[in-house]
């Protein structure tokens, strides 16, 4: 297979990945819609209902704490870091400087040269974006190196057990907080009086994918950690230009480092490690995974806390480049 056709492959599974998603965000968000209009429409005396002795109803609650204080900043957070994270892929621009590759453009498959800031070609994995894909490519969309490596992260992040919890809270508001009325139950149906929850068997079942793009989670790592590692060479040029540390640097050896204490406390992380043993006693191999489960054990337990600061920090990486290629950082170095 040459290079045409792997990538022919890569950008089918991409469009199929992106096309399926974007269908399931539309019925998802479609049917969020239409159950806030019955839920809003509905007779008050439909919606409350007693549920042990606790009511229930969009929003209803016993608890007297601040629960909605979470769903809040963590729904706005990851807006922000959304909407950024969309600029500086539309962008297209600015994001190699020296030596240093924004890690929203890891890996450069294909490189535009004419673009301002663009990584020099010996980065580029299959070299020049081809003609054929300018011929097809949409004239209002920036050729973005950025576009071509997306579905792996965000297909990763976005089956994470975590970020399910919180966007489920608030975006879904199903439920909104523990203990607080959901969505989807407070629809009466049936002599149950309550809608069935179907979850992740039904219309969110690609989330399952979840244990598989760990993997390819895994082999971002590596492709930033050899960025971190290029970027220790003036020019970028490993074994053959002068070795040198910059901020710069340092802001990308923490990238994947960061990425990995997420990767690496993730739920199916901690299931390969330490799952389907009965017991951890015995011979040296299980004593081994019974140490790692541990360290894993540890990671996971703190796993909402590295998701975001990987977060935060790969969009921080983005526009440390980004600011030093366009000139307005000046990046303290050795060189
Ligand atoms: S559960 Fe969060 S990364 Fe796997």
């Amino acid at each position: 297979m040459d290079n045409t056709q792997i990538f022919t492959i890569a950008v089918v599974a991409i469009a199929v990945f992106t096309i399926g998603g974007g269908i399931a965000l539309a019925i998802s968000l479609y049917q969020a819609h239409r159950l806030i209009i019955e839920t809003v429409s509905a007779p008050r005396s439909d919606i409350v209902q007693d549920h042990g002795g606790h009511v229930s109803g969009l929003g209803e609650t016993m608890r007297v704490d601040k629960w909605w204080i979470e769903p809040l900043w963590t729904g706005f957070g990851f807006l922000c870091f959304v909407a950024y994270a969309n600029w500086a892929g539309f962008q297209g621009e600015h994001y190699w400087h020296g030596s240093y590759l924004s890690p929203f453009y890891s890996p450069v498959l294909f490189v535009d040269l004419s673009r301002v800031g663009a990584a020099p070609l010996e980065h580029a994995w299959f070299g020049l974006w081809p003609d054929w894909i300018r011929q097809i490519w949409p004239p209002f969309f920036p050729t973005s190196p950025a576009w071509l490596i997306l579905a792996g992260p965000l297909a990763f992040r976005l089956t994470c057990y975590y970020y399910r919890k919180f966007y489920y809270r608030s975006y879904f508001l199903s439920p909104p907080g523990c203990a607080v009325g959901a969505m989807p139950s407070n629809i009466v149906a049936g002599p149950t009086g309550t809608k069935q929850y179907k979850g992740e068997t039904a219309l969110f079942i690609f989330q399952n994918i979840h244990r598989y793009t760990w993997y390819l989670a895994v082999v971002y790592i590596v492709i930033l950690s050899w960025d971190a590692f290029i970027s220790l060479w003036e020019g970028g040029h490993v074994f053959s230009g002068r070795m040198g540390v910059g901020v710069g640097s340092i802001v990308l050896f923490l990238n994947p480092l960061l990425l990995a204490t997420y990767t690496f406390g993730c739920h199916s992380c901690r299931h390969l490690v330490g799952g389907r043993k009965n017991s951890f006693s015995g011979k040296i191999g299980a004593r081994i995974r019974f140490s790692l489960w541990k360290k894993v054990t540890w990671l996971n337990q703190r796993h909402m806390l590295f998701a975001w600061l990987s977060m935060i920090w790969v969009g921080f990486s983005d526009f440390y480049v980004r600011m030093c290629s366009m000139g307005i950082i000046n990046d303290i170095n050795t060189w």
